[in-house]
């Protein structure tokens, strides 16, 4: 059977950059469960992996970007959501490695200039915000981009998929490890690990989850519609048992994801993700985000509410990050009356 340290060797062996803080703090929220009434709850802290105010995309990079580097590229292309997480960590992943980042935004709802945006500006990117909606347009826009900066001398990498979600579940294979041996030094053998994932995130966990046999079950939060996402979820997992040599292989069965606390769309507050944004915040002190994190604790408020997860269970919620994205939706949260 896969041992632990195995698997941490084979990560190890990836190709990969130097830009977070590693392990993330797995910490017990006794005043969390406390109001809930009900399981043991941890959170891994992931929003705490370092750079420029942390998140699941830090990890993440950790591999896109060693990908990146080990192909001799120079230059990082990305693009998603205007305040995307991921593009925020990108560009300051390039500064701190002394790549250059262009970033090509999809105009949206909340393409202004605060959270995320606000600091993609602050990292000196080359951003565009661009009438192209996020999905295969947008990805084809970043390659043609490449393309381009070819012919200007530059050796581009573009961050895009299936590679990119490959290497996320890889990054999340690595976060399990964590996970394993936090486990074995707090003497806690956790039922459930709750996270926001429609991707890489989710494939790592289940993939390691699975190789190592451990008890603890992976349950997703899907923050969009995405047409295809277990197919998404399951190819991820696979490509990533290939790139570790995993002999592992998931089925769709492995992977349980919900869609049913999206809300109206992806990026739109819902009641339940603003009570359990506050919840969090004036329980533990501890910042969730508006569009992944609080609609995945929504998740488990209501599943402790309706008696899936009870006082005997433990839960470990996967903190993904997002915290900058927060200061984009203070007229939502707060209104503009609060002094
Ligand atoms: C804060 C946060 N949480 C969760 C996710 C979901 O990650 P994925 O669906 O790629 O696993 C993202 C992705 O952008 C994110 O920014």
């Amino acid at each position: 059977m896969l041992s632990q340290q195995d698997l941490f060797q084979r990560i190890a062996k990836t190709p990969q950059v130097n830009i977070g803080h590693f392990p993330t703090p797995l910490e017990e929220c006794p005043r969390l469960s406390e109001a809930l009434g009900g399981p043991r709850i941890y959170i891994k802290r992931e929003d705490c992996s370092g750079l420029a105010m942390g998140g699941n995309k830090v990890r993440q990079l950790t591999f896109t970007i060693g990908d990146a580097v080990a192909q001799g590229a120079d230059t990082i292309v990305h693009g998603a959501a205007s305040q995307s997480n991921h593009c925020r960590q990108a560009a300051a992943a390039c500064n701190k490695l002394g790549l250059r980042c262009y970033l090509r935004l999809a105009r949206d709802h909340k393409s202004i200039v605060q959270g995320n945006l606000f600091l993609d500006y602050l990292f000196g990117a080359d951003v565009e915000i661009v009438d192209i909606p996020f999905g295969p347009e947008l990805e084809d826009f970043k390659i043609q981009l490449a393309e381009k900066l070819k012919t200007d001398g530059l050796k581009p990498y573009v961050v895009t998929s299936p590679r990119s979600t490959a290497l996320a579940a890889v990054a999340f294979v690595w976060c399990i490890a964590e996970i394993h041996e936090q486990q074995e030094k707090l003497g806690i053998d956790a039922d459930w690990i709750y996270t926001a994932s429609v991707g890489g995130t989710q494939a790592g966990l289940v993939l390691g989850t699975k190789a190592l046999n451990m008890k603890l079950k992976p349950y997703a939060c899907s923050p969009v519609h995405w047409v295809g996402k277990i197919d998404r979820i399951r190819d991820a997992a696979n490509s990533a048992a290939s790139i570790l040599n995993l002999d592992t292989q998931i089925v769709d069965s492995d992977i349980l994801n919900t869609d049913d606390y999206i809300g109206e769309a992806y990026g739109y507050l819902t009641p339940e993700c603003v009570s359990a944004l506050k919840l969090v915040a004036n329980t533990e002190g501890i910042i969730l985000d508006p569009v992944y994190t609080a609609k995945a604790m929504a998740c488990l408020i209501d599943h402790i509410k309706d008696g899936r997860l009870n006082s005997n269970d433990t839960v470990i919620f996967l903190h993904t990050g997002g915290t900058p994205a927060l200061f984009a939706y203070n007229d939502e949260l707060f209104g503009n009356s609060i002094i």
